[in-house]
């Protein structure tokens, strides 16, 4: 007896389609599962055997053989569970309608109940694509999976429903399509908060509107992690597309709730400076994102930057250029992708009083340079704002004055996002921070003035070419902000102003 049932499988944040095919033959009793199978798939025997007892169905005494196909693709995890025991059933003629057009995904616990998985985003993607009408999903992961439009989704919470299902005893409903909601802005965290800080905050406005890196260094308490905090606050919502792609990281790691489905607001991710490097890119044996991952389509804020491990921050380098990290396995390699915004918060030496008009720096010259070289010169380069947080004047903690709130410096930024989307419009370009070398000349046009002035700033400052791309594309986001199509000698010099910390700081301290 022959049965084939389609499933679908996971590596990375790749899904592909998976037949599972069973034989049952007379024969020595046996259950076999081939096509590359690891630990956990092929202890899915003991969970079906179970599965079905609970069902009060017998395992056939017989000679069954499962492949799952294609035999070279590896197949890991619980995934497959349900495909099986359906295959197994099927083949055992427990069912009589054909199982054409659906594919099954979860794990089967002992007692039959259908256990949450995760990547089941990018899966059912792939189903619609590969034309599946309907896909059979644990119960907790359907509305991740009904964010897709176009194909039925079935929640399942136990074995004993999908055959009910399936015998036409008791038909499940397919489940209603997850329309998201409109990006929610959170209230609590406003730019309104913070007294003064003007330049600190236009330079954020700034970061916030071309998708820049920012660094901001400045004294104690002088409010960088409070800033850095707000940033969210100011950025633009996400497209549809972009929820998408970050949502599929997220179904990856396991990382949705029932209750939020899909990622409806730009992540902003901050993780503790002990973090490892295999948690900040990825990694692991089967790989999994990293946090700068996790930040696709947002924003990575890691606070007192130079308290992290310099090799794990090294490690930032490539993925910031490329916008994607591969990890590579003796299982594969994977791809995740990684378009972020990355600010990065710290004290200029270990008192943290180094440059401080008032207080005195206790700390060594030595102390100063070992501490500010725990952020390399192209790490250093890769922050297109360096932004000094300057204390808090009394005037302005006392003041009266109201502040200017988030939603009005948004504003600005989606009316200067809203210029940049329709500059791009048909290249993968989505911000002027994610301009490529080649086009950089085309899209990043300067009079005369500003060009004299770039050239001046370049011999003085003793540019790397890296910095001059990134001072031409912060000179972009400042001439879109003053909705100026040309680059001006204004753009370039207040583009050129923040680069300069690390003359302050760094230089002979490297
Ligand atoms: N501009 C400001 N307006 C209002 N409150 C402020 C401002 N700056 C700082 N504060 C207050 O000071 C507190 C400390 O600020 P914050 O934690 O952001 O400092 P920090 O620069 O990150 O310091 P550290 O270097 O110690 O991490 C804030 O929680 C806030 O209460
Ligand atoms: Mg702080």
């Amino acid at each position: 007896m022959f049965a084939k049932v389609s499933s679908l499988g996971l590596f990375g944040m790749n899904a592909f389609h998976v037949d599972v095919e069973i034989d049952i033959s007379r024969g020595n009793p046996q259950f076999d599962i081939v096509g590359l199978p690891d630990t956990v798939v092929r202890e899915s025997r003991e969970r079906i055997r179970a599965a079905l007892r609970s069902c009060s169905i017998n395992f056939p005494v017989a000679s069954v053989m499962v492949n799952l196909a294609p035999a070279d693709t590896k197949k890991s995890g619980s995934v497959h569970d349900m495909a099986i025991f359906m295959a197994v059933i099927r083949a055992m003629r427990m069912i009589d309608s054909p199982l054409d057009g659906c594919s099954f995904i979860g794990e089967i616990s002992l007692n039959g109940d259908i256990r949450r998985i995760n990547g089941v985003l990018p899966m059912v993607m792939l189903a619609r694509e590969k034309g599946i009408k309907s896909v059979f999903v644990p119960a907790e992961n359907a509305s991740e999976a009904s964010v897709i439009d176009g194909i039925d989704i079935y929640a399942v919470n136990n074995a004993e429903e999908l055959i009910r299902h399936f015998r036409n005893e008791e038909l499940l409903e397919p489940v209603e399509h997850y329309i998201p909601p409109e990006t929610a802005y959170d209230e609590i965290l406003d730019f309104a908060d913070v007294r003064g800080q003007q330049s600190a905050k236009k330079a954020l406005e700034i970061a916030a509107a071309g998708g820049h890196n920012a660094l901001l260094i400045g004294s104690p308490g002088s409010g960088k992690s409070m800033l850095s905090k707000r940033m969210s606050s100011i950025l633009p919502p996400l497209t549809f597309e972009e929820a998408l792609e970050t949502t599929k990281i997220h179904s990856v790691s396991g990382l949705l709730t029932p209750e939020m489905p899909i990622i409806t607001k730009r992540p902003f991710r901050s993780p503790h400076h002990t973090i490892s490097s295999a948690g900040l890119a990825g990694g692991g044996t089967i790989p999994h994102p990293g946090e700068v991952s996790l930040a696709h389509n947002g924003l990575l804020f890691l606070d007192e930057l130079a308290e992290f491990d310099r090799r794990t921050l090294e490690i930032l380098r490539q993925p910031l250029e490329d916008r994607r990290v591969t990890i590579a396995r003796s299982s594969g390699t994977v791809t995740y992708p990684c378009t972020i915004m990355l600010i990065g918060a710290m004290n200029p030496c270990p008192c943290g009083y180094f440059g401080h008009p008032k207080r005195k720096c206790t700390c060594s010259g030595k102390k100063v340079s070992a501490y500010l070289s725990k952020i390399s010169g192209p790490l250093l380069d890769r922050f297109d704002l360096h932004i000094e947080v300057a204390p808090v004047e009394f005037e302005d903690l006392s003041s009266k004055a109201k502040e200017e709130s988030s939603a009005e410096i948004r504003k600005r930024v989606v009316a200067a996002r809203k210029l940049q989307n329709e500059r791009f419009s048909g290249t993968p370009i989505t911000c002027n921070a994610l301009i490529t070398p080649d086009r950089l000349q085309e899209l990043c046009p300067m009079d005369e003035a500003a060009e004299a002035l770039m050239k001046n700033v370049f011999d003085r400052l003793g540019l790397s070419a890296r910095a001059y791309d990134r001072i031409l594309k912060v000179a972009r986001t400042i001439a879109d902000l003053d909705s100026s199509e040309v680059i001006r000698k204004q753009h370039v010099a207040a583009a050129a102003q923040y680069r300069s910390l690390d003359r302050k700081y760094w230089s002979g301290n490297e």
